[in-house]
């Protein structure tokens, strides 16, 4: 039997940059093949930050779009955790950062968790977990997912790149109810990283895809155990994983039919009417670290509607996957969020090839003359 937390989310935000560009664009100014880009990796377009842009800033649009649409106020919150690897700081958590932004401070337990993409997946387990332990008390939590993800130049990372964030309420679950039971796994390993001081990641990107897979199969093996693979996978009304960029999740998939034997079909029906779907806003922003699961997850709960099944595996680097399930709450028929999605794409400007090799010229100098990113 599915045991809930009788916390869960009660509010959605998200917030993605006012600056992109389409990886045809950024191909044919690499010279290389497109269809590399857009078939071979699936990827459509990558959201960067403008100058006044960042992960706090994110957050923290995030993090208001969430709270305007909750019937509480700053005064419930007694807690703020941010799940990032865009950190400001070695010491001071992003969560201090965004807190200050959002005029957040007081009774309040704040901090920032790390495990590459995980992080954001982790900070909202450990509000579901402290709402449980009754620690809480009647306070609720504000949890953040926001990150930047840009890799250096020509590293083949970079059509993957992307930025945004995700904010949830962690109260009632208006939104969508999380089940206690979860399956974990992880290893060491070094698939990707960032050595301190540098500012891109070193990514060994096929091992990296390897460690993914072998989460994927391990976690869903937990939770499947000896029941029959295709029952267990057709109570879910939609599959969401973390997007690295969107053939990653397909070879993931093709790795789970493979390892259950659910035959090509099974699994091709499986990727296209669960898995899929649930990846159009991904494909518009690029990779987002902590927040492209929960990008992921807030298109589906939005498509899927009030009771709906939702499984979402998450995975980080280094690294750390665990498979969560949620169900759809009454707040999903309305999907306040996807007017978040919507605006921020409006509103946002497409460069040229072009001009993003003058945005990038322009970052290597910010970078070298501010080295510590302060926003305060
Ligand atoms: N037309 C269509 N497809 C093409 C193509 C073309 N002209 N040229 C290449 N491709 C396909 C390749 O066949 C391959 O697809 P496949 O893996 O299904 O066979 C895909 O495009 C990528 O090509 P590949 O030669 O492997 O690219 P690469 O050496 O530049 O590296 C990654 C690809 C994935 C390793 C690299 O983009 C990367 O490191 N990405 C980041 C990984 C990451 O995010 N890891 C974090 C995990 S959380």
């Amino acid at each position: 039997m599915t045991r809930l937390f009788d916390a869960g989310i009660a509010s959605l935000g998200l917030a993605f940059p006012s600056l992109g560009i389409d990886v045809r664009e950024l191909a044919r100014v690499r010279d290389i093949d497109p269809n590399k880009f857009t078939l071979g990796l699936g990827c459509g377009t990558i959201a960067l930050c403008d100058q006044d842009e960042n992960a706090v800033t994110l957050g923290a649009k995030a993090a208001r779009r969430a709270l305007e649409r909750w019937d509480g106020t700053l005064e419930d919150i007694g807690m703020i955790v941010v799940g990032t690897e865009t950190a400001a700081d070695m010491s001071r958590p992003l969560s201090a950062f965004i807190a200050e932004e959002l005029g957040l401070e007081g009774a309040v337990r704040s901090y920032e968790v790390k495990h590459a993409c995980y992080g954001g997946t982790l900070a909202l387990r450990q509000a579901l977990e402290w709402k449980a332990s009754g620690a809480a008390g009647d306070k609720a939590a504000l949890v953040i997912a926001s990150d930047v993800a840009l890799y250096g130049e020509c590293d083949g990372g970079e059509p993957t790149s992307g930025a945004g964030a995700v904010a949830f309420i962690v109260d009632k679950p208006t939104v969508a109810a999380v089940e206690i039971d979860s399956y974990a796994w992880s290893k060491p390993a070094f698939d990707f990283w960032r050595p301190v001081g540098e500012d891109y990641p070193r990514v060994d990107g096929k091992f990296s895809l390897d460690c993914y897979n072998e989460a994927v199969e391990h976690c869903f093996a937990q939770r499947i155990g000896d029941a029959s693979a295709a029952s267990v996978l057709s109570q879910y009304d939609a599959i969401c994983f973390h997007v690295p960029f969107p053939k990653m999740v397909k070879k993931g998939v093709t790795r789970l039919g493979e390892h259950f034997q659910l035959g090509e079909d099974v699994t091709g029906k499986l990727f296209a009417e669960k898995v899929d779907p649930t990846m159009a806003w991904n494909r518009e922003v690029g990779n987002c670290y902590t927040a492209a699961l929960w990008i992921a997850v807030a298109r589906a709960l939005a498509d899927q509607g009030p009771g709906a099944h939702v499984a979402a595996f998450s995975y980080g680097s280094g690294f750390g996957a665990e498979l969560l399930g949620l169900v759809a709450g009454d707040a999903a028929a309305d999907a306040a969020w996807v007017a978040d999605v919507e605006q921020d794409l409006a509103a946002r400007r497409l460069l040229t090839g072009e001009e993003y090799l003058d945005y990038r010229a322009a970052r290597r100098k910010e970078v070298r003359e501010v080295p510590l990113r302060q926003t305060a």
